[in-house]
């Protein structure tokens, strides 16, 4: 069954939005306290990185760690992914995506990334041979996550273990103390991949108007 469309029009900026620059980034979603964020960015100088987290408590223990380690090439975002990717990111101007252990939503399997019509918008925003990176302790989040890109969004990718000595985030740790698997998938967006926002343009905060909704 296809997808039905996201309505990115309908996003209202996140509270104090700032716009970014038109270049090259790499983008974290669900970024917890940084520790991926600080670590990337210190391994990848040449690399811009901005690092979205939601919840108050871990955005600001992110940026104390920020602020203490200075990387310049680091931009911790307070905001909820979605809005902040409609209105800052351009078309294909993302290197890489980041998605490390996001919320398994057990409940609520609508709300997991792959199966959002918001994910066709997120594809609209990486670069052509840019990557995804999805990584999760849930062998059935990973298996559906695998069957979503055969069956909907048709990216070729590749699925890995996490080395039981990886460190990349304070939940990578936790699971793989407690001796789960872990595992991640790349999936990287192909020459000529087209997506029903190609042309959307950045929203940069404006207001949306109600009517148009
Ligand atoms: C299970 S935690 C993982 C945190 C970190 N990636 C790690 O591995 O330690 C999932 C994180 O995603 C954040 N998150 C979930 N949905 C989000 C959204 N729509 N926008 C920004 N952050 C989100 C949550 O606040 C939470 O910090």
């Amino acid at each position: 069954m296809p997808i039905r469309q996201f309505q990115a029009q309908r996003m209202h900026a996140p509270r104090d939005f700032q716009a970014i620059a038109q270049q090259p980034v790499c983008v974290e979603i669900g970024a917890g306290k940084g520790k991926h964020a600080l670590l990337f960015s210190g391994q990848n100088p040449e690399k811009q990185l901005i690092a979205v987290e939601r919840t108050r408590e871990k955005f600001l223990f992110m940026q104390k760690q920020h602020v203490l380690e200075g990387a310049k090439n680091l931009q911790p975002v307070h905001a909820d992914a979605l809005p902040w990717v409609v209105h800052a990111l351009f078309p294909a101007q993302v290197e890489q995506f980041f998605i490390l252990y996001p919320n398994p939503e057990p409940h609520n399997p609508a709300q997991r990334w792959l199966n959002m019509p918001f994910f066709e918008f997120l594809l609209s925003r990486l670069k052509t041979g840019g990557s995804i990176t999805l990584a999760s302790n849930i062998p059935e989040y990973i298996a559906e996550a695998e069957q979503q890109l055969i069956d909907v969004w048709k990216l070729p990718f590749i699925k890995e273990v996490i080395p039981a000595d990886s460190a990349r985030t304070h939940f990578e740790i936790k699971y793989l103390e407690r001796g789960e698997l872990c595992q991640q998938l790349i999936m990287s967006k192909p020459e000529a991949y087209a997506t029903r926002f190609d042309d959307f343009q950045p929203l940069l905060g404006q207001s949306v108007d109600v009517a148009a909704k």
